[in-house]
């Protein structure tokens, strides 16, 4: 058994995250949406945006970046939450009600179902609660057939809203989770 650890992402992950990121879609998504969305990326493309926004320092402000790790196998999976854009979630009242969303959540193909998305979540809950935050919010594609991940985890169908990807009309879903404390359980 090997024991999974979480921890806050950094630079040097910028490959291993854009790896699990690109897997982890192309797994999900293929035969499910056009091929052209799940191609506009390379790992050296998402790898890049990844350095740069740790270079910057972009990621400090009020987002949360954390990998799950193996030890002897590498980076296999990430989560990240911040602060959304005010404009895309087109219910304002939702918008107001929830600012912070789970903006990505990404377990590698090979590990799935043991646990480590359920453990990513709770690191994401714990780090917002230290900040005062009582609440989430997470857009899933309707194409996405993870959505029972969400279900299981306790969280809340409170709308939804078109989405555009790369040309391909799809529709994404908005849950929430109103109290964090209840998703800390698995850290
Ligand atoms: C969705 C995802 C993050 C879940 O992570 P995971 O590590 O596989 O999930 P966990 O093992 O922590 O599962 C937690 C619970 O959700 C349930 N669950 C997870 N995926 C499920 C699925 N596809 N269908 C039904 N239930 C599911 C598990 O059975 C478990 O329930 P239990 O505790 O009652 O047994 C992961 O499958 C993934 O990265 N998928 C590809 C990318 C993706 O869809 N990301 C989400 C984008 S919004």
């Amino acid at each position: 058994m090997h024991p999974i650890t979480i921890r806050p992402a950094r630079f040097e992950d910028r490959y291993a995250l854009a790896r699990v990121l690109i897997d982890a879609t192309l797994t999900t998504f293929r035969g499910r949406v056009p091929d052209r969305c799940l191609y506009s990326l390379t790992v050296e493309e998402s790898a890049t945006n990844w350095g740069r926004n740790f270079k910057d320092d972009t990621l400090s402000d009020g987002q949360y970046p954390f990998v799950a790790e193996v030890a002897s196998v590498d980076v296999i999976g990430l989560a990240m939450a911040g602060r959304r854009s005010t404009d895309s979630i087109l219910d304002q009242q939702i918008a107001q009600s929830y600012p912070r969303e789970l903006v990505t959540l990404q377990v590698d193909p090979a590990w799935q179902r043991r646990g480590v998305g359920r453990k990513l979540v709770a690191a994401v809950a714990v780090a917002l609660m230290k900040e005062g935050e009582t609440n989430l919010l997470v857009q899933v594609l309707a194409e996405n057939p993870n959505v029972a991940f969400y279900k299981a985890l306790g969280a809340r169908l409170v709308g939804s809203q078109p989405y555009d990807w790369e040309g391909y009309p799809a529709t994404s879903l908005i849950f929430v989770w109103d109290a964090l404390r209840a998703l800390t359980s698995a850290v």
